[in-house]
């Protein structure tokens, strides 16, 4: 199964690609969660990304196609892969579709989460995650039995760029070089639409759904 999930910041990509890997047991590919590994690693390309991200802005093209050239063919992704946040520009997906030509293999469905820009922006202000295991939360949707804490035991952090003035930068940077991934997805026909304004465990069952369906 080979996936892409395309979503505004917030839309809750991270949330799915859990249930998908328990579903399908295929790995997540973050750009995102790598280039904060990156950054943590004080690496080149980490020292390249970190302004970039703080600020809310893309990080340029060529770095993220490395990566996801470089992951793509690493032997657990045999089975199949879940892009989480890759490609977010029309030159992003044009390397993508060459690279996937070159392996010899196609998508089986790009999931477009769609929702509304206020609740966007209520779900990053109150998300936390885990610096350990990486598993997300969320203060008032999605709450650790223990407060502040991850169900392994580790303190829960906020995210750098999960303030209010930068998620606007975000969602900005989002309409402007991501939305038209949209149409171009359409056009390939392999988009999926699914409402993800909906509750975390019924956006995961319609995308089973879906993806069962199609
Ligand atoms: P990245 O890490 O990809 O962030 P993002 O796209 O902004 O998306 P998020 O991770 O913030 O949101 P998500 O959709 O995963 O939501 P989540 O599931 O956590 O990118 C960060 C930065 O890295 C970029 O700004 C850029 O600088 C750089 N970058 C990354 N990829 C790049 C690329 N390809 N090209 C260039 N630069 C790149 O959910 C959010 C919260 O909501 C959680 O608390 C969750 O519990 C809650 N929640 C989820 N679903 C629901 C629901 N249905 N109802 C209620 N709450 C929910
Ligand atoms: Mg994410
Ligand atoms: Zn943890």
């Amino acid at each position: 199964m080979n996936l892409i999930l395309l979503g505004p910041p917030g839309a809750g990509k991270g949330t799915q690609a859990q249930y998908l890997i328990e579903r399908y047991g295929i790995p997540q590919i973050s750009t995102g969660d790598m280039l904060r590994a990156a950054v943590k690693a004080g690496t080149p390309m980490g020292v390249k990304a970190k302004e970039c991200m703080a600020s809310g802005a893309l990080v340029p093209d060529e770095v993220v196609i490395g990566i996801v050239k470089d992951r793509l063919q690493e032997p657990d992704c045999g089975k199949g892969f879940i892009l989480d946040g890759f490609p977010r520009t029309v030159a992003q997906a044009d390397a993508l579709q060459g690279c996937l030509d070159q392996l010899g293999r196609g998508l089986d469905g790009v999931i477009a989460l769609q929702v509304d820009e206020d609740a966007l922006v209520e779900r990053l202000t109150g998300r936390r995650s885990c610096p350990a295991c990486g598993l997300g939360y969320h203060i008032k949707f999605d709450p650790p039995t223990v407060a502040d804490t991850c169900r392994c035991g580790t303190g829960l952090v906020q995210r750098d760029d999960d303030r209010e003035e930068t998620i606007r930068k975000r969602l900005q940077v989002y309409r402007e070089q991501t939305m038209p991934l949209i149409e171009y997805y359409q056009q390939a026909e392999s988009l999926i639409v699914v409402d993800g304004m909906l509750e975390i465990e019924t956006v995961r069952d319609d995308i089973q759904a879906a993806l069962q369906a199609g």
